[in-house]
């Protein structure tokens, strides 16, 4: 489908959309891409991830999207499930490792494995182990439908990202 040219360019849209506070996530899933495990280091992949958001309770489904370049890509698209790392304020440095590590990002990294084998990181708020439900290709992003198996929380406060930049939250008076 043809869409009309905006009348703004990429930068701008970046800069409108990050005025939208997210939380930050890193999603687990096992190395199941082309890419040389050595160069990965690791039998499993991660990324850090704002894109996440809740979809449906009945059944419970959340929703996330992956850019067409990365290097995940591959393992994401044909696992049957990841788990969604929800980031403390606190793990600051994790979501940089994840983001911008090279090599192996699970080094020094403190986890157990989910009931699907997979990586949920100690010290997480929240955590999801999904089922990998459904994709769909939109522009430059896969869109991830996730059915949610099994989840939990802690107690704690959200690592918030907004306008480039990270923050811990505070709740307003009243
Ligand atoms: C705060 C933050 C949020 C991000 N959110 C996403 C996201 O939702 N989807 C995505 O594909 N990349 C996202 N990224 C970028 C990926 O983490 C990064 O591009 C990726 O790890 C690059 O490495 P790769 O090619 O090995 O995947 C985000 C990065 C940061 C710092």
């Amino acid at each position: 489908m043809n869409s009309p040219s905006p009348t703004f360019d990429t930068q701008h849209f970046k800069q409108s959309l990050s005025r939208f506070p997210t939380g930050v996530s890193v999603i687990t899933t096992h190395q199941l891409g082309e890419a040389n495990p050595a160069e990965w280091g690791h039998q499993f992949v991660g990324l850090t991830a704002s894109s996440f958001n809740s979809v449906s309770l009945t059944p419970p489904l959340v929703v996330w999207s992956l850019g067409l370049k990365s290097r995940t890509l591959p393992s994401f698209q044909k696992t049957s499930h990841y788990v969604i790392n929800i980031l403390s304020e606190q793990q600051l440095a994790l979501c940089n490792q994840f983001a911008f590590g090279q090599g192996d990002r699970f080094g020094g990294v403190d986890y157990a494995l989910g009931t699907a084998g997979l990586p949920v990181l100690k010290g997480a708020l929240a955590w999801f182990e999904c089922r990998n439900r459904s994709q769909y290709t939109e522009g430059d992003h896969i869109i991830f439908v996730g059915e949610v198996e099994q989840c939990g929380f802690a107690d704690g406060s959200p690592l918030v990202h907004q306008q480039g930049g990270f923050y811990s939250a505070q709740k307003l008076p009243g």
